[in-house]
């Protein structure tokens, strides 16, 4: 997600926050903006784009002021407009905040806080919280802070400042990080140490919901009970680029080893297990079409077509529908027998990919209702689709594509309780789900216990120049992801098969110089695929088998076993995809290719 950053001191503010700023461009944005306090008024610039679009709109201005709050935003709600980008402020334009991350009740706060009279000029989710604040304000804005965060559901850090209160900066986080910096000449508070440790390297991690009152170079902090905390500084000694990818080597493995918390962010607000269903507001719009519908039509490319590939099998076995995938650079050329109860979903991270993109086109032009499953928001895809459901993961910075991945399968799994609920899926199914989808936080960080395990496995096996990644039902997919993730960053051939289609004719392929990573869970398909392995072993093949816990007969066969978590089959993938972008990853660097920018490829393929 964004960055905020904050200070109060000695120093003129304007020149720390905007390399702040910069600093922490990085975790994404599309708009930024800024607002510092200079005795009685309040200088405030906002623009659209990078950080160089906000320092041209300020220019040579010379603009006076110790108090000042700045934020780049990765929008969540609302387009990335400037009337949309932070700070944002109560009616008043007294009070001024910045936030980081997503307010999941805003809807509710803002119909109450308009009742009240408050007058709202944004579409985010954040400003609720600066009328909020305007509401219970009686002269002490930390107070005000504090109350006011009894009504907000959801992850946040926000920084704010009152006009009226002369060198007073309060913050709070609660899901989202915020570090405080303690510089000589004053207090900066940010999003990461990156945007600090030029003015300083004492820094003070805080704790959810710890309060920070910052006055000058001195502040307090404290909980939501009022008790006051002491908190030593610790001492930073990374460099810029250590800090930027949190001490990872790469973004890849950052974003690998982050999918605990992303799979989290991507369910946030959405779980209602006593219902045993999920909250989908982007879909409420289209509610009749999703009731009336008797196909979906996936489209998407690459990583977010073998997500499609999983969704197939969900929506089919729990939501009773007919759903089939389609690449994106195929839609537009073959005819489909669309009935017009057809449905067509997009699935893209970039929200930019112009096969998907000219295929939700092609749709429209058709008069399809449209979905989009997409993470960056208000990119082509989600402007061009009807309705949606955003991933909410922050930017994807590597090439290959890992936790937008997880976030797409556990999204579509979202969308098969949503669509299963209304069709035939029963109360205990769905809450059965809803169950097991609450614990995967835990089972991902599980399955990365294993990466030494797997990094090993790569040196035994870097110099083998082709591999087949096999796998059944909800696997088969992944073993098509787990072959394009080392194709891609490793740069070996692999191939990804179906586990019963290789015995018709690229079984021919294996001999003691093939290996075969096979995803070998025991679901409805153990068995069957236990007759695969031996069919490999017996050609002399080695096997590297992936399967759920306290599995002995699969490590009897097999040359080498990962084990995951057991969940439901339908979540699987989400975890046995795990182990292969570890392997993939390993392989890269033990060969060492460039990792997060593999040759000839680009983030975002913009071309047909
Ligand atoms: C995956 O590792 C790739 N880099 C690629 O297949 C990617 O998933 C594909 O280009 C689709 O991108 P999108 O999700 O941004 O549409
Ligand atoms: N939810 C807020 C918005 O969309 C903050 C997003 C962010 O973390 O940048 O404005």
């Amino acid at each position: 997600m964004c960055g905020i950053v904050g200070y109060s001191g000695q120093k003129n503010s304007l020149m720390i926050l905007l390399d702040g700023l910069r600093r922490l461009e990085y975790r994404g944005y599309d708009s930024s903006g800024i607002a510092i306090k200079d005795n009685d008024k309040i200088y405030n610039r906002k623009a659209v784009g990078e950080i160089k679009e906000l320092e041209a709109k300020i220019g040579d201005k010379q603009i006076e002021g110790n108090v000042g709050i700045a934020h780049t935003r990765w929008a969540t709600h609302g387009t990335p407009t400037e009337a949309n980008a932070h700070p944002h402020c109560d009616c008043q334009g007294k009070i001024w905040l910045v936030h980081n991350g997503i307010i999941e009740n805003h809807q509710k706060l803002k119909k109450q806080l308009q009742k009240e009279g408050h007058k709202f000029s944004s579409e985010t989710d954040t400003e609720v919280v600066a009328h909020l604040i305007e509401k219970y304000y009686q002269g002490d804005l930390a107070q005000a802070l504090k109350k006011s965060l009894h009504d907000i559901e959801g992850a946040y850090s926000f920084v704010a400042f009152h006009k009226d209160e002369p060198s007073r900066l309060v913050a709070v986080k609660k899901g989202s990080p915020l570090v405080l910096g303690l510089a000589e000449d004053g207090v900066i508070v940010a999003s990461d140490v990156t945007a600090i440790i030029k003015q300083t390297r004492d820094v003070i991690y805080l704790e959810d919901e710890e309060i920070v009152d910052i006055n000058g170079s001195n502040f307090d902090i404290f909980n939501l009970a009022n008790e006051y905390k002491k908190k030593k500084a610790m001492y930073v000694d990374w460099s810029i680029e250590q800090l930027e990818k949190n001490g990872y080597p790469h973004f890849m493995l950052k974003e690998i080893c982050g999918q605990p918390e992303t799979v989290t962010d991507s369910l946030r607000g959405r779980l209602v297990a006593e219902e045993g269903n999920v909250k989908l507001g982007g879909l409420d719009n289209i509610a009749k079409e999703l009731n009336d519908m008797k196909d979906l039509i996936s489209v998407a490319c690459g990583t977010a077509y073998y997500a499609c590939l999983v969704g197939e099998y969900m929506l089919e076995e729990y939501a009773d529908l007919s759903t089939k995938s389609i690449v994106g650079s195929e839609f537009r050329y073959r005819k489909y027998c669309f009935n017009k109860n057809s449905v067509i979903l997009g699935v893209s991270q970039s929200g930019e990919t112009a096969d998907t993109l000219t295929a939700i086109k092609e749709a429209n032009k058709k008069y399809i209702t449209t979905l989009g499953i997409v993470n960056v928001v208000s990119s082509s895809v989600a402007r061009a689709t009807t309705a949606g459901i955003y991933n909410h993961i922050g930017p994807e910075i590597a090439v290959a594509s890992t936790k937008a991945f997880t976030s797409q399968l556990v999204t579509l799994s979202l969308l098969t309780v949503y669509l299963g609920r209304i069709r035939n899926m029963s109360f205990p199914m769905g809450q059965r789900i809803v169950q097991e989808l609450e614990k995967l936080q835990e089972k991902i960080s599980k399955v990365l216990e294993n990466e030494e395990k797997i990094a090993g496995i790569a040196k035994k096996y870097y110099q083998v120049p082709n591999f087949a990644f096999l796998g059944r039902k909800y696997n088969y997919p992944i073993a098509l992801e787990g072959a394009l993730k080392l194709k891609e960053i490793s740069y070996i051939h692999a191939e990804g098969f179906a586990g019963g289609e290789i015995k018709h004719g690229s079984l021919a392929l294996i001999d003691k110089n093939f290996p075969s990573i096979f995803l070998v869970p025991e679901d409805s398909v153990y068995e069957k695929n236990l007759g695969n392995i031996q069919e490999i072993k017996a050609r002399g093949g080695n096997v590297i088998a992936i399967t759920t816990e306290g599995n002995k007969e699969v490590a009897g066969i097999v040359d080498e076993v990962i084990y995951i978590p057991k969940t439901l089959e339908m979540l699987t993938p989400i975890l046995s995809v795990i182990p292969l972008q570890l392997f993939a990853y390993h392989m890269a660097v033990i060969k060492g290719k460039d990792v997060d920018k593999p040759r000839n490829l680009a983030k975002s393929v913009t071309v047909e």
